[in-house]
């Protein structure tokens, strides 16, 4: 299979067919190149001999025009008029679809299928792809939109603790719609396979947040050049990149559905909207991305994509405050930064002190924003505070 097939498959053929689909809720479409879907999908022959020692439910063998994504996309739309199966798509694998990613998982394992377990709720038949939800903010937002019916892409550089993450959330949540894709948010062909990955694993992407973001604090003298161009290239170059490629494929949607809605959401941070002393790599990225939202917001708006971001306050519940080792709370102890501190409790109650509502964030706090933005369709190009009242907006 080549890149431009995969390339086709991901931003032109299935966002428009998942969109074309009948129903008022879009099924979920997964796609596989492996062997020994892609050497059946050579020839009708070959198919053929596949076919002999296929036990799972039987896919018919489908011409795709590559070249032309508009007329590939009838073609399928018209031939996957049941609830859910198998197509076996020329020069390229196995498409399935269904109910769920536990149904598409299983009619591509050639087994038998069940009624999906996927829950329902306000966001069933979307699909959000999050960036650094392989824990903090980005996996506390992964849970409850997975809890509240979505599917979910939850992307990270760190391998080993997104897939833990993906099974601890499928169990906690009950919702087998949730995968894991590694990704470096600084990286363009990383940034393409990520999306490509979550159209391949269920069809389309509707919610894109851009979470993943990195803290390196330090005034003019101590912060190395290094530490300002990684803060930067993650916290801003990585919104940049996951924009680009998320709004391709929602382009494609908005052709086919020109009513629907779709979103991305930075988050971004209260340090944002207020410098942030010896802390300026930071709020640079995160003034700066509110730049990229704005100016987003305008581009997008003829797609129906809104654009916002969320400004949440301090996350004290989270690995980065609250990490026994190396949280803020235990360095700023160490370092002796509040005055009379003897022990992490009094440093935490003293940056509690500092917010009239008298707490940190928590994840419900950012999560609310989030679907407000999502059901709000009058407003794009915002910055929303989540900050207890501890910046307020001019
Ligand atoms: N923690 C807070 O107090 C706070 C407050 C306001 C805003 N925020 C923002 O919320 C977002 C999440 O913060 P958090 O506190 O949950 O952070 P965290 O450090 O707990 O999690 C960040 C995740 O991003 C991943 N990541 C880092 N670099 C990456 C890269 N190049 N590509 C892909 N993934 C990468 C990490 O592996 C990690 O899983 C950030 O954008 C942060 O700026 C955090």
């Amino acid at each position: 299979m080549t890149e431009n097939i995969l390339h086709t498959l991901a931003y032109d053929l299935l966002p428009a067919v998942r969109m074309q689909m009948p129903g008022t809720i879009p099924p979920v479409l997964t796609f596989s190149g492996d062997e020994p879907f892609r050497e059946a999908a050579r020839s009708p022959q070959a198919f053929e001999e596949w076919k002999r020692v296929w036990r799972g439910a039987e896919p018919s063998f489908t011409e795709v025009v590559w070249s032309d994504a508009e007329k590939a996309a009838g073609t399928l739309t018209a031939a996957m008029r049941e609830e859910q199966g198998l197509l076996m798509l020329k020069d390229a694998g196995l498409l399935a679809w269904g109910p769920g990613k536990d149904i598409t998982d299983r009619l591509l394992g050639g087994e038998k299928t069940e009624k999906s377990k996927a829950p329902s709720g306000p966001l069933t038949g979307r699909i959000a792809l999050i960036t650094g939800a392989a824990q903090g903010f980005g996996k506390g937002l992964a849970e409850h939109l997975a809890a509240d019916g979505a599917c979910v892409m939850v992307a990270d550089i760190n391998g080993e603790t997104g897939r833990e993450t993906v099974r601890q959330l499928r169990e906690k949540t009950g919702n087998p719609n949730i995968a894991f894709v590694g990704a470096d948010v600084t990286k363009s062909d990383s940034v393409d396979g990520m999306v490509r990955a979550t159209v391949l694993a269920f069809g389309g992407l509707d919610i894109f947040i851009s979470n993943a973001g990195i803290l390196k604090a330090g005034g003019l003298e101590a912060l190395e050049e290094q530490a300002f161009d990684l803060v930067t290239q993650v916290n801003y170059k990585g919104f940049y990149l996951g924009t680009k490629y998320a709004s391709r494929v929602m382009k494609t949607q908005h052709c086919h559905a020109p009513q629907r809605f779709m979103d991305i959401i930075q988050i971004n941070s209260k340090s944002g909207l207020q410098g942030s002393n010896r802390n300026f790599a930071y709020a640079g990225s995160k003034f700066g991305s509110i730049g990229l939202v704005q100016s987003f917001a305008l581009e997008l708006v003829p797609d129906n994509i809104k654009v916002n971001a969320v400004c949440p306050g301090n996350f004290f519940d989270g690995p980065l405050w609250s990490d026994p080792d190396n949280g803020l709370f235990v360095q700023y102890l160490r370092a002796g930064k509040v005055a009379g501190a003897k022990t992490i409790e009094d440093v935490r109650r003293y940056y509690e002190s500092l917010v009239p509502m008298g707490r940190g964030t928590t994840v419900k706090d950012v999560y609310r924003a989030v679907t407000y933005l999502i059901q709000q369709e009058y407003e794009t190009g915002q910055a929303l505070p989540v900050t207890g009242g501890q910046v307020m907006l001019k």
